[in-house]
Formats: C-alpha cells, sequence, structure tokens
C-alpha cells in the first residue's frame, strides 16, 4: 500500500486533522501542560508494532473472505481504579472461551480483538451534565477526566494521557504473557471456565464442550499427530483495540514504520471511529486515514449509503481487504431497515471491507429503577438479523464486537440468568455503558456458533476453501 495514502485534497501528515473540525474532544485549561504531555508521549515507546498491524490486517482480509470470522470484546471504559490483574485475566479468559466456542462449533478460525489495554476515552451526547442545578464537563473516561462530580474531578487534565499509557502498557503486557505464555494453550481449555460459572448451565455447557475439544487432541496424538509442540495450540494471537477518540494521545504515539514508510499509531493494533466521530470532514477521519493500522468504522442507524461510499474512499481508497471494517450498531429495532442498502451500495461499487455487528449500542434503554441497561433479548436479535441480512443480501456477515467483562456483573437485563430490571442494582458496576457478564457472554458465543454454523453450512462457506496459512 502507498502510504501516506494519497487524498485529493491535501498531503496528510500526522498532524493534518489539526486543520480540521474535531468533535467530542476535551477543551483544557492548560495548554502548556497538554503540550508537555503529548511531547513526552511522542518520545515513549509504541505498545504495538508494525509487523503484527500487518498481520491483522491479513487475518482480516480472511474474514472479508468469508474464511475467518471476528470476535472484538472488553470494556465500555477501562478506568485507573479496576485496573488489577483479576479484572484483565477474567476478560481475557471469558474472550478465548467465547473464541474456542466458536470456533469449534462453526468450524471457523477466530480473529481475537479485546477492547482492552487502551479503551479509555469515551464520546458523550452532551459536552456538559447537570445534577441539581450545578453544570460540571461531562465525565469523558478516565483517560481525560474523573467521574465524580465535583468541579476539580471533572477538569479535563492532561496528566492523565500518563496513566493510561503506562496501564496500557502494562495490561499489554500481562495480555501478551497470557496469549503466549502457557495459559492459553488449549491443552488447558478445561481450566479457562471461570470459579463462578462452573455450576451453571453455561459453565456445564462450556465443560462439555472443552472435553470434546481435549478428547479431539488426545485423538489426534494417538493418531500420531502430536499438536502439543504446536505454536497455534499452545499460543494464540491476541490483539488490542479502543475508539480512536482522543487525537492528540494518538499523534503522540504514531511513528513512521522505518521499513516501509507507512505510518503507525503505536497505542494499538486496531482502532475504530466512533458513531459520533465519523464525520467526512472532520479531524477523526482526517487522522485514521493516514495511519496503516487496520481501522473500524462505527455505523448507526442515520448513517446512508452515500457517505458510507465516500467515507471508503478517503479511508480505503486502494480497496485493500483487511483495512477496513464497518462495525453496524443499528439497534434490533432499526437494523432490517438500515443495513440493507449499506450493504447493496457497497456491493454495487465492489468494495472489500469486513462487516462486524455491535448489538450493544443501539439496544440502549433506560431501566424502571433507572439504570441504562440492554436486553439480552435484544442484543441477540440484532445479532441474528445481522446474519439474515447478509444472508439475504449476499454480503459477508464477518464479525461480532460486545462490551462484556469476566466479572459478574448485573447490568444487561435478561439472558439464562434470567437477570431483572431489579436484579440490576446487585453488581452493577460499569462506569460508562451496561456490559455482559462472563455467563452471558458465553450464552451468547453458543448462540452465535449455531448461527454461525448454519450460515456457513447454507453458503457453503464450511467447506475447506481456506487458502491462507491458517494462524488466526
Ligand atoms: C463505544 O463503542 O463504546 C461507543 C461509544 O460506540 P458508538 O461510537 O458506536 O456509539
Ligand atoms: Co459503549
Amino acid at each position: 500500500m502507498s502510504q501516506p495514502m494519497s487524498h485529493p485534497q491535501a498531503p496528510w501528515t500526522p498532524t493534518s486533522w489539526r486543520q480540521r473540525p474535531a468533535a467530542q474532544l476535551p477543551v483544557y485549561d492548560d495548554i502548556p501542560e497538554l503540550a508537555e504531555v503529548e511531547e513526552r508521549l511522542s518520545t515513549s515507546l509504541p505498545l504495538v508494532f508494525a509487523g503484527e498491524m500487518r498481520t491483522l490486517r491479513q487475518h482480516l482480509a480472511e474474514v472479508a473472505a468469508g474464511r475467518a470470522f471476528l470476535l472484538q470484546g472488553g470494556d465500555c471504559a477501562e478506568s485507573f481504579a479496576d485496573f488489577n490483574e483479576r479484572a484483565i485475566t477474567d476478560t481475557f479468559r471469558v474472550l478465548l472461551q467465547m473464541a474456542v466456542i466458536l470456533t469449534f462449533a462453526a468450524a471457523c478460525p477466530v480473529v481475537k480483538v479485546g477492547r482492552m489495554a487502551g479503551q479509555f476515552a469515551k464520546p458523550r451526547s452532551s459536552p456538559t451534565e447537570t445534577r441539581d442545578g450545578a453544570i460540571l464537563p461531562s465525565y469523558r473516561g478516565d483517560i481525560v477526566n474523573d467521574l465524580d462530580f465535583t468541579a476539580e474531578a471533572r477538569r479535563p487534565d492532561p496528566r492523565r494521557q500518563l496513566r493510561a499509557y503506562s496501564q496500557s502498557a502494562a495490561t499489554l503486557n500481562l495480555l501478551r504473557a497470557l496469549a503466549q505464555g502457557g495459559f492459553a494453550d488449549l491443552h488447558r481449555v478445561q481450566q479457562w471456565n471461570l470459579d463462578f460459572l462452573r455450576a451453571s448451565p453455561q459453565g456445564a455447557r462450556y465443560r462439555d464442550l472443552a472435553s470434546r475439544i481435549s478428547e479431539t487432541l488426545a485423538f489426534m496424538r494417538a493418531c500420531g499427530l502430536d499438536a502439543s509442540a504446536d505454536p497455534q495450540v499452545r499460543q494464540v494471537n491476541f490483539y488490542t483495540s479502543h475508539e480512536a477518540l482522543l487525537l492528540g494521545y494518538e499523534q503522540a504515539l504514531t511513528r513512521r514504520d522505518p521499513q516501509t514508510g507507512e505510518w503507525y499509531d503505536g497505542s494499538a493494533h486496531f482502532l475504530w471511529i466512533g458513531e459520533r466521530t465519523r464525520q467526512l470532514d472532520g479531524a477523526h477521519v482526517e487522522f485514521m486515514r493516514g495511519i496503516a493500522n487496520p481501522i473500524g468504522l462505527k455505523l448507526g442507524p442515520t448513517a446512508d449509503s452515500d457517505t458510507l461510499l465516500r467515507l471508503l474512499d478517503t479511508l480505503n481508497p486502494d480497496d485493500q481487504p483487511g483495512r477496513l471494517t464497518l462495525i453496524t450498531r443499528m439497534g434490533a429495532d432499526k437494523i432490517a431497515t438500515t443495513l440493507p442498502p449499506l450493504i447493496r451500495a457497497v456491493q454495487r461499487e465492489g468494495r472489500r471491507v469486513v462487516w462486524s455487528c455491535d448489538p450493544m449500542h443501539g439496544n440502549t434503554l433506560e431501566a424502571s429503577t433507572g439504570y441504562k441497561t440492554r436486553p439480552f433479548a435484544r442484543i441477540l436479535d440484532e445479532v441474528r438479523q445481522f446474519f439474515a441480512i447478509h444472508r439475504a443480501e449476499g454480503g459477508i456477515p464477518g464479525g461480532v464486537h460486545f462490551e462484556l467483562t469476566g466479572q459478574d456483573v448485573t447490568e444487561c437485563l435478561g439472558g439464562a440468568q434470567a437477570i431483572t430490571e431489579q436484579g440490576l442494582a446487585d453488581r452493577y458496576h460499569t462506569l460508562c455503558d451496561p456490559r455482559l457478564n462472563a455467563s452471558q457472554s458465553l450464552e451468547l458465543a453458543f448462540l452465535i456458533a449455531e448461527t454461525l454454523k448454519d450460515y456457513r453450512r447454507a453458503t457453503g462457506a464450511d467447506v475447506d476453501t481456506h487458502e491462507g496459512d491458517g494462524e488466526v
């Protein structure tokens, strides 16, 4: 790919976004301090390396071609307070379990991407929040300000970016250790079950699947096919991602790859443009068009096909497969009317994209008890419709994008645990949006695995046409 990407208007540089209108950026009052922080970040180590991003792009190209499936998930917002080994390990473990369920049940390689190690900045529907007549800046994620409702806490503080950077580095270090140091070894598939899940129906169902996998490995060994030394069984490829919202931070971590001359944002492997910052002439699209990382674009119910095609031209002018993932988040009640025109437009232009379904952000509602929540049934409904619509339109349903946690929280309604509106109060811990808990995540993975399997059978995708190296 030629980099920086060509643009009809002006050449791209890591700072060219600064000439564009930027939505959702905090207003800092201490500009010299902000400049000092950005300067420090710009001489800090990148967290991820260009070669990894190129590998992920290749894996996503497999997804775009229907030969692999994308699983992306993690916190809505990571926090400074909830930063501990347990929380990270549990979320990683649930993602691994979901991946294994999808891989085994649907016989399809799964590309694993965490909303982890950098998912701190949040867009808000209003720049300010009013409580009892007092007006303060909205909370924009721990990388910007603090959740407490005081003037001091809500002041955007540039130094928080340094803390977010070091927390991301430490989180990534643990994730790499877990992915490659033996924890993710398929021979340990039985031990990934979380303690509090063991007694639940989802835990039991997982245990069954895990023993079938263990039997398969034993059977292969007995046949003389010893997979125990194979890195594909011993380790997993696990990638990080977050919304590229706080552009000063993202710019500061962007470096030119000496090998190819491409620019890579070293804050995460995969970055996405949020629903509120996808303006064609806006700063976020400008920044993202020039980095060579694989990127995502969220599309809500107001997205129209013309704008989408123009965004494709800007963000992926060379139509490189694996470069762009369209993450639709329409809502179960709107997807049937809003998704088909987008798929048709992309098909008509013959563009190669990954289609992924975020069934979280279009299905948020307020419970009668005042909690912001999401009904499990609506989440599942949107995913199922996503598959059905793609099948009808000849698109490829490539992946899913969830807000979830390995913790036993009560933030989304329903599921086999039947969390009720009253039950939400028990363990409602999120700083931002309601997340699926571990049990709901596994339940969803089993249900999606069936849908994926049906889809692959019906379309012939389950026949092994795999041309890549299979290392996803
Ligand atoms: C998010 O992914 O947390 C988010 C804010 O999503 P969206 O931009 O789709 O609203
Ligand atoms: Co969210």
